[in-house]
């Protein structure tokens, strides 16, 4: 079977139920994930402090946008808010022109730490959630599992336990997981944290390299300003709490990316844009 066409990404057009074909034409036809004006305020008192305010964002059809600002500034809360996991206290975040009230089969995350189950091997971790949701695991499922565990230099791997992997091929199993259930949209919330640096740069590259073969529409959170600009198309730049919008910004390096990119005089620009943002007085946490 051809993995590109086992991991393809349904059109917006094919995924929209009739009932929602007149607001799609009313609405920019191919944003997957839409925030409008959302904000949240954890404490229920009337004037209780906002954590994240007047966020306005359109992801488009296989965009990678990453997401930095500083420690609080709400990055996890709004991708909670995305994956389902908590709703707005004000505005609406819509995946495919429906407004989200819960979490979605067509979107995946993938957290900071893998959380690997430690009874089972590595193949029987990326297929248990395929399980779990079908009662079963497809010959097809299987095959798609050996493909990404290649893919991310894991084949060799699939039947050791967890705890005989490196921090860093755990995570790589924890997105081989999130990958197989073929979400539409892969939201990360600081997925390399936890990794040493040139583990986490060589990560980053092959996460590139995934997403190049089985595109997604990515939303990254990250701490590390060239993670950011090596790997998105965008970068959204918050303020600190309450984290809103300061920059938006058009990342525009040519694909793939290499190394090399992180010396051009466009990477160092861009960086030092970011980092002129977060060190502001007004954007500091
Ligand atoms: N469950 C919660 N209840 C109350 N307040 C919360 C809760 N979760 C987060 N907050 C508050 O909301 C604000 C934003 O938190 P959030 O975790 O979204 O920030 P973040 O940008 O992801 O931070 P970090 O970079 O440290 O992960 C913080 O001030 C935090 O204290
Ligand atoms: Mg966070």
């Amino acid at each position: 079977m051809n993995v590109m066409n086992a991991f393809s990404t349904p059109s917006i057009e094919n995924v929209a139920h009739n009932d929602d074909q007149a607001t799609q034409k009313e609405t920019t036809p191919n944003a997957y994930v839409r925030m409008e004006d959302v904000g949240h305020c954890y404490d229920p008192t009337p004037d209780g402090p906002m954590a994240v305010q007047h966020i306005n964002l359109d992801i488009y059809r296989h965009e990678f946008v990453a997401v930095v600002g500083p420690s609080g500034c709400g990055k996890s809360t709004l991708l909670r808010m995305v994956a389902g996991l908590l709703i707005p206290s004000h505005g609406e975040v819509s995946v495919f022109n429906k407004p989200v009230t819960e979490p979605r089969d067509d979107v995946g995350i993938v957290f900071q730490k893998p959380n690997l189950l430690p009874w089972l091997t590595v193949k029987k971790n990326v297929l248990f959630p395929l399980k779990h949701k079908y009662g079963h695991v497809s010959l097809e499922d299987k095959k798609r599992a050996d493909e990404l565990l290649t893919m991310t230099g894991l084949a060799s791997f699939a039947d050791k336990m967890p705890d005989e992997l490196s921090g860093g091929m755990q995570q790589r199993v924890g997105i081989v997981r999130a990958l197989l259930l073929n979400p539409d949209i892969l939201l990360m919330d600081e997925p390399f944290s936890a990794l040493d640096a040139l583990t986490r740069e060589q990560i980053g590259f092959d996460l590139l390299d995934i997403w190049r073969d089985h595109p997604k529409t990515v939303l990254f959170i990250t701490h590390s300003i060239s993670e950011a600009v090596l790997l998105a198309d965008r970068i959204l730049v918050m303020s600190k709490r309450p984290g809103t919008v300061l920059d938006l910004i058009d990342v525009n390096l040519p694909r793939p990316r290499t190394a090399k990119d992180m010396n051009s005089t466009r990477f160092c620009e861009l960086t030092e844009t970011i980092r002129g943002h977060i060190y502001e007085p007004h954007s500091r946490a």
